[in-house]
């Protein structure tokens, strides 16, 4: 019998992996992108909350109907969502994998995972009051996370995968429409008040994504909240319109976003900060849905469209939508992967200049 030495075979291997995972990291651009992360709410959660005691879940059909398998991950969506959209785009991998997802491989970390939750927000009293992952505990997962890493490739590796990174933030919309307008949990404030709260909850936390080694960030803004679906119904009264001060209130708090975004490249000069200004493309798409191919913009596919989403969104929910890419939302609350990849191409090439060129 030859002497086989395992071991040796074993760690060759491993090497190699490593090899493979660590150096070919993306550098289709002047800059290497190693690795893509996700922070905030449903718009890029891809089932952090599925293990999580909230009733902010989507792991169950239909959702994920037409994700590769057609299975319900989690994500707030009938397939992929923007943090899934722009690794692929990016060329980093296929999805984004939930950085809680159990069945996580050592691999998927090295090029990026997923810390975003559903139901989460600026304001911290939003993802308290909906047991979401609130953004500090976001971060002190980043910081988990990045234990993990520097046991698998390294110190020194791993310090490279952070400062190669891009960070990816969406969060204000559940601030806006359900802790102020839908819920009024914060009575104290008036709008121009509560704006100001969330764009300092904003730069506290992007400050925390600094000092925790993120150099490259993208900050999506607020959406046309006035014309969810959902907001619609409760508040468009009955023609089902959009609704002015909630449209307004997303404006406002966008234009105090990019003070706080400017103030910090400031603050930050190694640092690339971008504001993903999603709302005139989501409202043209909107107001004329034919220009970009589609039927629907004023209801949900999910059910009748006004009303459902999360657990009201499921098998039993009567369903006479197949054809979800004709709709602008999924639910009454989220796009289609239809709409998001019109968003995504839409800001594409300003996230690569802002960030990457
Ligand atoms: C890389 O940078 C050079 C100049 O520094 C520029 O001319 C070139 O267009 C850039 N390449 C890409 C892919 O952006
Ligand atoms: C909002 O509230 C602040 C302080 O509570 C007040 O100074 C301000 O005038 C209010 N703004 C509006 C538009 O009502």
């Amino acid at each position: 019998m030859p002497f086989i030495n395992y071991a040796s075979i074993y760690s060759l291997l491993v090497i190699t992996i490593l090899r493979v995972y660590t150096c070919e990291a993306i550098v289709k651009f002047n800059v290497t992108v190693s690795a893509f992360f996700a922070f905030g709410d449903s718009i890029l959660d891809s089932g952090n909350n599925n293990n999580q005691l909230t009733l902010l879940r989507c792991n169950f059909p239909p959702y994920g109907r037409d994700f590769m398998g057609g299975k319900a991950t989690g994500r707030y969506c009938n397939g992929k969502n923007p943090a899934d959209i722009l690794v692929e785009k990016l060329g980093l991998k296929e999805v984004l994998p939930a950085y809680l997802d159990p069945n996580i491989q050592s691999k998927d970390l090295l090029t990026g995972v997923n810390f975003a939750s559903g139901g989460a927000g600026y304001d911290s009293l939003t993802s308290e009051k909906v047991s979401a992952i609130p953004l500090t505990k976001q971060l002190r997962m980043f910081e988990e996370y990045m234990g993990k890493v520097k046991e698998f490739v390294g110190e020194e590796a791993a310090r490279k995968i952070t400062a190669n990174s891009v960070s990816m933030v969406s969060a204000s919309s559940n601030d806006i429409a359900n802790t102020y307008f839908l819920n009024s949990f914060r009575p104290e404030f008036n709008i121009s008040g509560y704006t100001d709260l969330l764009a300092a909850s904003a730069s506290d936390f992007l400050d925390g994504l600094y000092n925790r080694g993120a150099r490259k960030i993208g900050v999506f803004g607020a959406p046309p909240l006035g014309c969810l679906p959902i907001i619609r119904t409760f508040k468009g009264a009955e023609h089902r319109s959009c609704v002015t001060n909630l449209n307004e209130a997303a404006q406002l708090f966008n234009s105090k976003l990019k003070v706080v975004l400017h103030n910090l490249k400031a603050k930050y000069p190694d640092s690339r900060i971008v504001l993903i200004d999603d709302y005139t493309i989501v409202n043209d798409m909107i107001q004329a849905p034919e220009t970009y191919g589609f039927e629907v913009s004023d209801k949900g596919c999910c059910g009748t469209g006004t009303f459902e989403v999360g657990i009201f969104c499921n098998q039993w929910t009567l369903n006479s939508c197949f054809d979800a890419s004709k709709y602008v939302f999924w639910d009454s609350y989220h796009p289609t992967e239809a709409a998001y990849r019109v968003v995504v191409d839409h800001v594409y090439q300003n996230i690569i200049n802002g960030l990457l060129l």
